[in-house]
């Protein structure tokens, strides 16, 4: 494959550590500049025995600070092959309660990454985008390709803004672009802030389980190890332009998934609390991923009933890396999110 120049932005949140391990494992010789302004999301300890490999590099910064992005593009020894951007405000909830960083990270972040690309007259921008931005599915169907975009929260209408950004500065100014949109990740070094680490954290801390509305709600689990392939997939092998759609085939109710981790970690389903539902929450997504197998020659490896194992399993084994967190900064949005939310009686409405 030859050795490659690449700023993967986000690259101490949960994807894009999980992608810079695997780049150390399987691309050992290219050059890796991870930049990320370590937000509460950010951690450098998911990286731990990444840095010191010698082709890596960290760079603490802020995608959305214009003049800082253009100087750090403009201080490289030589252009590179590839951005990779993972950074974003990514999480659904916190974007109801405060939208403004959605906006400022995953918009205006994108711009100025778009534009320091341009800039360089060469080199590859791989957007990793979500299935949130195709919106909510009903009881049947999959999202692909094709689907148009129809966001429903604001963290979903940002990135869906960003993946508008990014078709135009290939189609207007050339920029060798790709945009990648995968179904809900799960695997080690996720924030607990999502469904699986917090159930998991909170069985293990015998905590009530809030499952948002009747528990039905469904999301096709992929594990990250088969995302990050198939970014890489994508970025080395893609077609300039054009998106590709990940998703993990394995569509689970969230109250299947809660009552699989409460008996694994507790032995119980009595810590199962319903709580009113999250406002505009999508019903069900799902992806078709007929194209990426046929063009990438891409399958998810990872069947779901291995992957929530391993994944219970490390986060039981590394209270080290999530008890830190589990301190001011997190419990100030756990109180404020989950009291609102009050314990309903039915597993139902508002
Ligand atoms: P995460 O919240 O765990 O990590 C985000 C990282 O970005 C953190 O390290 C944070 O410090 C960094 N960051 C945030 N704002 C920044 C800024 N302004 N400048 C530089 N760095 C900044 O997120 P994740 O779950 O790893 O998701 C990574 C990407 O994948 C996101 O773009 C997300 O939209 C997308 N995605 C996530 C999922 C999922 O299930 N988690 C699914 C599909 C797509
Ligand atoms: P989440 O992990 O936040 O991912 P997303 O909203 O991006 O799909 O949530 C996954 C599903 O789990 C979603 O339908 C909301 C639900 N959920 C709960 O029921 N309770 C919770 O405490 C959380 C965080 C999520």
């Amino acid at each position: 494959m030859g050795k490659k120049y690449i700023i993967v932005t986000g690259g101490c949140g949960f994807i894009g550590s999980n992608f810079i391990r695997l780049l150390v494992k399987e691309r050992p010789d290219w050059s890796i500049l991870n930049l990320d302004a370590l937000t509460y999301a950010g951690n450098l300890d998911n990286l731990r025995g990444v840095q010191g490999h010698p082709g890596y590099r960290f760079v603490r910064g802020d995608i959305a600070n214009e003049a800082f992005v253009r100087q750090l593009f403009s201080s490289l020894e030589a252009p590179v092959d590839y951005v990779v951007n993972f950074a974003a405000e990514s999480h659904v909830d916190r974007s109801i309660l405060g939208p403004k960083a959605f906006i400022e990270t995953n918009v205006n972040g994108v711009f100025n990454l778009l534009e320091c690309v341009r800039a360089q007259g060469k080199g590859r921008f791989l957007q990793v985008s979500t299935d949130e931005v195709f919106g909510s599915l009903g009881d049947e169907g999959a999202f692909s390709e094709t689907t148009p975009i129809d966001p429903s929260s604001p963290y979903s209408a940002s990135k869906a803004a960003a993946d508008l950004l990014v078709n135009a500065w290939s189609h207007t100014f050339k920029v060798d672009t790709i945009i990648t949109r995968c179904s809900n990740n799960y695997g080690s070094y996720q924030f607990p802030e999502k469904l699986i680490p917090l159930m998991i954290i909170n069985a293990r801390q015998r905590k009530p389980l809030p499952v948002y509305g009747t528990g039905q709600n469904v999301r096709d689990w992929i594990h990250v190890s088969d995302h990050c392939l198939g970014i890489l997939a994508a970025l080395e092998r893609g077609v300039s332009g054009q998106v590709y759609c990940f998703g993990g085939q394995a569509e689970r109710t969230n109250l299947f998934i809660t009552e699989l981790i409460a008996q694994t970690v507790a032995g119980t389903t009595d810590l199962i609390t319903f709580v009113n539902d999250r406002p505009g929450h999508d019903w069900r997504y799902a992806m078709d991923i007929t194209k990426v197998r046929a063009e990438l020659g891409w399958t998810p490896l990872m069947p779901f009933e291995d992957g929530i194992r391993a994944t219970v399993a490390w986060y039981l084994e590394n209270e080290d890396w999530w008890k830190p967190i589990l301190s001011g900064d997190y419990l100030a949005y756990y109180d404020k999110w989950y009291g609102q939310l009050a314990p309903t009686t039915k597993g139902g409405s508002l």
